[in-house]
């Protein structure tokens, strides 16, 4: 029985452990945070965020696949990258305060963890230890988001012209 109750994790707390993001900090600040996410369901085609809103929350993908997409709906609509389990998005609204800078739509049904911008700061309050911890996770993926775009960039100009 004591085994039984050892094992049980709940679902957030095992999707929580072993992103990326979290690398770094300890198991029970990570339980922590993970208890704080609200969970939700996307269904295949659902909008999760739209570019141009304000944002105030950022999501952890638990199962599931979505699109970043620029443009919705206009004839300049362009998928600018896939996110997997264990990725995240929404970063970039909680950093720079500006408005959503893409899209973000579910690829297929999908499970969203999401951090309200105020549990972050309470998780900080608690953990001020793993707050700078959580940044450079950040900054390294966005520093390989951009290492991705300057590769596509640079092959795009490659490209054979006429
Ligand atoms: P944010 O601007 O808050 O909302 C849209 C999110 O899409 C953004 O944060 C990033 O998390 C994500 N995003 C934007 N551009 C890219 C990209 N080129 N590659 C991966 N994710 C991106």
């Amino acid at each position: 029985m004591t085994e039984q109750v050892a094992k049980f994790m709940p679902p957030e707390v095992e999707a929580f452990l072993g992103v990326p993001l979290f690398e770094g900090i300890t198991e029970d600040a990570v339980r922590a945070l993970a208890l704080a996410a609200e969970e939700a369901v996307y269904p295949k085609g659902e909008l999760i965020f739209r570019e141009g809103e304000l944002g105030d929350r950022f999501c952890v993908i638990g199962d599931g696949e979505v699109e970043v997409v620029k443009g919705l709906g206009t004839p300049n609509e362009v998928v600018l990258a896939r996110l997997g389990s264990k990725e995240f998005f929404g970063e970039m609204s909680l950093i720079e305060g500006q408005p959503r800078s893409a899209s973000i739509r579910a690829a297929r049904t999908s499970i969203i963890y999401v951090l309200t911008n105020q549990a972050i700061a309470r998780f900080s309050r608690f953990w001020p230890e793993f707050h700078s911890t959580i940044i450079f996770n950040i900054a390294a993926a966005l520093s390989r988001r951009l290492r991705e775009i300057d590769r596509a960039v640079a092959s795009a100009g490659q490209a054979p012209v006429g």
